[in-house]
């Protein structure tokens, strides 16, 4: 039997979007699994709690083959403890090439072994970022092409005032 081929796909998910998810379901394409990867130290105060955006991801992305899990620490430790050998990062303009560049060389330097694939979204989803999402629903705009109802209904429970 071969050993399964597994991806990590590490990120804040601030909250998750519908750009995330397709990202999540084009790794199937390549990957027998994915596990997803909530960062508990994201070094920008987030909106949503950890155990916000593990339920959130939960209640919108229920693929077999998908696992979600918080970590905390390096990306290429967790990768390790997973068994995965592929890091999976969204590009989506020139303007997330020079951070993600240089993440994954980062990542390399620290595991050779592990090799960071870079995927290109759904053309609609090109410009979506959750903290576009966020501002959007801060201010009362209509989030609802952008992410799911979940999260819609999340952010807007957030923003009440
Ligand atoms: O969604 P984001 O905020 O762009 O995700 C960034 C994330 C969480 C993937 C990145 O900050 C990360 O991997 N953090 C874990 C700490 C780590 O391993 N840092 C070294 C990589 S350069």
């Amino acid at each position: 039997m071969t050993k399964p081929r597994i991806a990590v796909y590490p990120g804040s998910f601030d909250p998750i979007t519908k750009g995330h998810e397709d990202l999540i379901r084009r790794s199937l394409g390549f990957v027998d699994r994915v596990v997803v990867a909530v960062a508990v130290n994201v070094a920008k105060q987030p909106l949503f709690s950890l155990e916000e955006r593990v339920a959130l991801i939960q209640e919108t992305v229920r693929l077999p083959g998908v696992e979600i899990r918080a970590f905390e620490g390096l990306l290429v430790q967790f990768a390790r403890e997973v068994g995965a050998s592929v890091i999976v990062r969204g590009l989506r303009a020139v303007s997330d090439f020079e951070y993600e560049f240089q993440m994954a060389l980062m990542n390399r330097n620290l595991d050779p072994k592990l090799e960071t694939v870079f995927l290109v979204p759904a053309f609609d989803l090109t410009y979506l970022s959750s903290s576009l999402v966020r501002e959007v629903a801060r201010f009362g705009g209509d989030v609802s092409a952008l992410v799911q109802p979940v999260v819609q209904e999340a952010l807007k429970r957030k923003f009440q005032r």
